[in-house]
């Protein structure tokens, strides 16, 4: 079922073992112009395989995509998101406070995106510093005020920062660990802008919550890791750093949090301990964890088909919410295209009037929701479902109904009252 040969990316063993095929999947973020559409027949598509490294145990798929193919236009902005502002504005002040940060201090950021988490930094009066390869996303940051480096964040970026002087003393890693293919060099990287004080947050999604919870569409090629804190804690370790503590958060359907120090230099808070023990048990670090995930996603994809065509069989029209990475995988994956979804609305100005990845389906700014009034919508960006409904009263009101696909496959009453 999986192609190729496996060579782990973290410790180059090349013992690995499938967990998942996903099948041939076109770059979950490559949406369409109009123009590309006409030129469908050259979309790629590339196989997405979940594999599972026996000797370090880090979860990752197989290498199928040529880099180059990755981050061409970049259409991802964190600012969309006012449940990620906001969680970035409690970590800032959190810090802030605890570490008495002040006009004399450094905030470094990688993958800074469009200034959501530094912004907080620079309203308190403490100077950052941002990196993030992407130049549309660094244009807004610059506007927010969060100066900002265009580039990769690697060794030559670090030693640069390094030879002029300017380290780090709480430096910010979200949702970035698990999508460079060159971790080793990364984790590297973020040790040396470090002094002996300093500490790194990164934030990651969990991959216990992905497979507890079944979120398959998480996966894709972007997305090369997925960490527990077993196989997370050996990376940081080989590259002189150590976690000092963890918090389990619910971002992106369940992250862990992990302040990492340089080795030795801060206590080790026990919740560290606590949740490796608690992985032991699971048994993260071995392959039976993983052994029925595949039978326990397809479970889940016919009952999120059969749900969908079941409506459509009824004369329902079915549109969806969120132009999400993951959506695409979901539609894709489970062979839901434009005869069964009709739109799918997103906030983001450079999604609208763009399509879905192989399946093809319009993006349109979300005032189509009340104006068409679908009888389901079917919210793609899940881990912001709490969000989107509550935003979305009005299309409840009338009647609209929300399916939420992930964890459980659940339709909300059309009565914003009831739950
Ligand atoms: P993500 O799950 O990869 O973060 O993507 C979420 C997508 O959903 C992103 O394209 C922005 C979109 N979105 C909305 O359109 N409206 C919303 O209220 C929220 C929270 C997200
Ligand atoms: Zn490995």
């Amino acid at each position: 079922m999986h192609n190729g040969t496996f060579s782990c990316r973290g410790c180059s063993s090349p013992q690995g073992r499938g967990i998942l095929s996903l099948g041939d999947m076109p770059l979950a973020n490559a949406l369409l112009t109009a123009e590309d559409l006409d030129r469908s027949a050259e979309e790629k598509r590339y196989p997405l395989d979940l594999f599972f490294c026996e000797a370090c145990c880090l979860v990752q798929i197989g290498e199928a995509v040529p880099p180059e193919e990755l981050f061409t236009d970049y259409a991802y902005f964190s600012s969309q998101s006012s449940t990620m502002v906001t969680h970035a504005e409690r970590l800032v002040e959190q810090l802030v406070h605890e570490r008495q940060l002040g006009s004399g201090n450094l905030a470094l950021e990688v993958a800074s995106n469009d200034g959501y988490l530094l912004q907080h930094y620079v309203r308190r009066g403490v100077p950052v510093l941002g990196i993030d390869p992407a130049a549309n996303v660094v244009a807004l940051a610059e506007e927010k005020g969060v100066q900002t480096i265009c580039d990769f964040f690697g060794d030559r970026v670090s030693k640069e920062l390094v030879e002029t002087g300017r380290k780090a003393d709480v430096l910010h890693a979200n949702n970035v660990l698990a999508h460079v293919p060159n971790l080793d060099e990364v984790v590297r990287s973020i040790a040396r802008v470090l002094s002996t004080s300093s500490v790194a947050i990164i934030e990651t999604p969990y991959v216990v919550e992905m497979i507890e919870k079944l979120e398959f569409d998480t996966i894709y090629h972007e997305h090369v890791f997925y960490y527990s804190l077993s196989a997370f804690a050996r990376i940081l370790r080989r590259n002189g750093l150590e976690a000092v503590d963890v918090e389990r958060i619910p971002m992106h359907g369940g992250s862990l949090r992990v302040f990492a120090q340089r080795i030795a230099t801060g206590g080790v808070h026990e919740r560290v301990r606590g949740l490796l023990e608690e992985e032991e048990r699971l048994g993260v670090c071995r392959f039976d964890y993983y052994a029925d995930f595949a039978r326990r996603v397809t479970d889940v994809q016919v009952d999120i088909r059969q749900t969908v065509e079941g409506l459509r069989a009824q004369g329902k029209r079915v549109a969806a919410y969120g132009a999400a990475a993951k959506g695409s995988i979901l539609l894709n994956s489970i062979g839901l295209g434009r005869e069964s979804i009709d739109f799918v609305v997103d906030s983001t100005p450079y999604k609208q009037g763009r399509y879905m990845p192989g399946v093809h389906i319009p993006i349109v700014p979300p005032e189509h929701l009340v104006q068409e009034m679908p009888d389901f919508t079917l919210i793609l960006a899940w881990n912001f479902a709490g969000e989107i409904v509550a935003k979305e009263e009005d299309y409840r009101r009338r009647g609209g109904r929300f399916i939420v696909p992930i964890p459980n496959l659940t339709v909300l009453s059309g009565d914003p009252s009831l739950a």
